[in-house]
């Protein structure tokens, strides 16, 4: 019976998409709603050795006996929901997503805007994908919604009635952020930053539930930072640094080398400060330390990586629950009973 939040903490890419499968295949929520800002994000999921990358269905749905929408606040491109939908056949996604009938649409005109602006492609480097113009015409209030669009019509539902209802009949529902805190337009690196806030309250926000709703806020933190784009970077590395590191990394949507740097305490504070953090997620310990790479139980890390995550810890003030060592759902730590209980 609970209602729990997952958003990154970081510049995005932090590795949702594997915590959101993890925390959706084991506590099997019978909702999974996507929040955030639209198929700007490209969340990597992998399970049993396939590898899925994903922009707008909800990560957790391999879990196939959860419902799967998508909220009011979502961007929709119907060109790419069906392509996914096309693409993840065998999990009977058409069966089992809809989108809320107030879903903003994103046409080519928002995607060639996007593009053709060299302030949004080059001086901010955004991924091209039409979100801010249509955030613009939205706020414009000259956008259309799902349900004034054809290509949805069979998919249309009331998500904040599904989900408060769920919630009255004490059933489980996970909503999925995206984007990350510091992309965040209230809170971020403006104007280095994505066209909507990213913190926990705008997901509730998104998909019309009340924060009085809400149990848990899930903030997820890659245990190095990476940033795809223009912006202020206080911790970034050289890229040879990160080369000899072992830690290069390309974007699922726009293929772009990711920036690296060292984890930020004081920015990760900030984030769950004002996401309400109840607990974090702390991903790509193995990158750090590859003798960690896929250890599932604590003991099994390295002195030298349990001393990294108890230092982070103890700097956030908040329980790192969920230790990622490796991208497969396989790769992690649970501590939650232990941690929270
Ligand atoms: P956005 O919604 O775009 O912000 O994406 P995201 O947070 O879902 O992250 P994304 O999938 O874009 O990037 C994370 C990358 O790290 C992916 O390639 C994942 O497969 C991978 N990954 C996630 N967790 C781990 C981990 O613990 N170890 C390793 N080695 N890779 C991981
Ligand atoms: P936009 O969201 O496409 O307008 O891009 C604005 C900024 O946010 C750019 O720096 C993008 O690289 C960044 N951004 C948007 N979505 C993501 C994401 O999912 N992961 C990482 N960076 C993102
Ligand atoms: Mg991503």
């Amino acid at each position: 019976m609970t209602c729990t939040i997952l958003v990154g903490g970081q510049w995005g890419d932090e590795g949702k998409g594997k915590c959101i499968t993890y925390f959706c295949t084991h506590d099997k929520p019978d909702i999974i709603v996507r929040a955030g800002v639209g198929p700007n994000a490209g969340h990597s999921v992998e399970y049993n050795g396939e590898k899925y990358g994903l922009r707008l269905t909800p990560s957790g749905f391999f879990n196939e006996d959860a419902r799967l929408l998508i909220g009011a606040g979502v961007l929709v491109n119907p060109d790419v929901l069906k392509h996914e939908m096309e693409y993840l056949e065998k999990y009977d996604i058409k069966e089992r997503l809809s989108v809320d009938s107030n879903c903003a649409i994103i046409t080519d005109k928002h995607m060639q805007t996007d593009k053709d602006s060299s302030y949004l492609s080059k001086k901010i480097g955004t991924t091209g994908s039409g979100c801010g113009p249509a955030n613009a015409d939205r706020i414009n209030r000259t956008i259309d919604y799902a349900k004034d669009v054809d290509a949805l019509k069979d998919y249309i539902t009331d998500v904040p009635k599904e989900i408060n209802e769920a919630i009255n009949e004490g059933k489980d529902v996970f909503i999925e952020g995206s984007q990350g805190f510091g992309l965040s337009l209230y809170y971020g690196t403006y104007p280095f930053v994505t066209s909507k806030d990213t913190c926990a309250s705008t997901a509730a926000a998104d998909v019309g539930v009340g924060p009085t709703k809400v149990d848990d806020v899930v903030v997820v933190l890659k245990a190095y930072i990476t940033r795809v784009g223009e912006g202020p970077f206080p911790t970034e590395m050289t890229p040879e640094e990160a080369e000899k590191l072992g830690l290069e990394e390309y974007g699922v949507v726009t293929g772009r080398k990711r920036r690296i740097g060292l984890f930020d305490k004081e920015f990760a504070k900030r984030s769950c400060m004002i996401n309400g953090a109840t607990q974090v997620a702390l991903t790509c310990i193995d990158k750090l330390y590859p003798e960690c790479y896929q250890a599932n139980k604590y003991e099994d890390l390295s002195q030298e990586a349990r001393d990294y995550i108890e230092d982070i810890e103890e700097s956030i003030g908040v329980p790192i629950t969920i230790i990622s060592t490796g991208p497969d759902l396989e790769d992690t730590i649970d501590l939650r009973d232990e941690k929270l209980n």
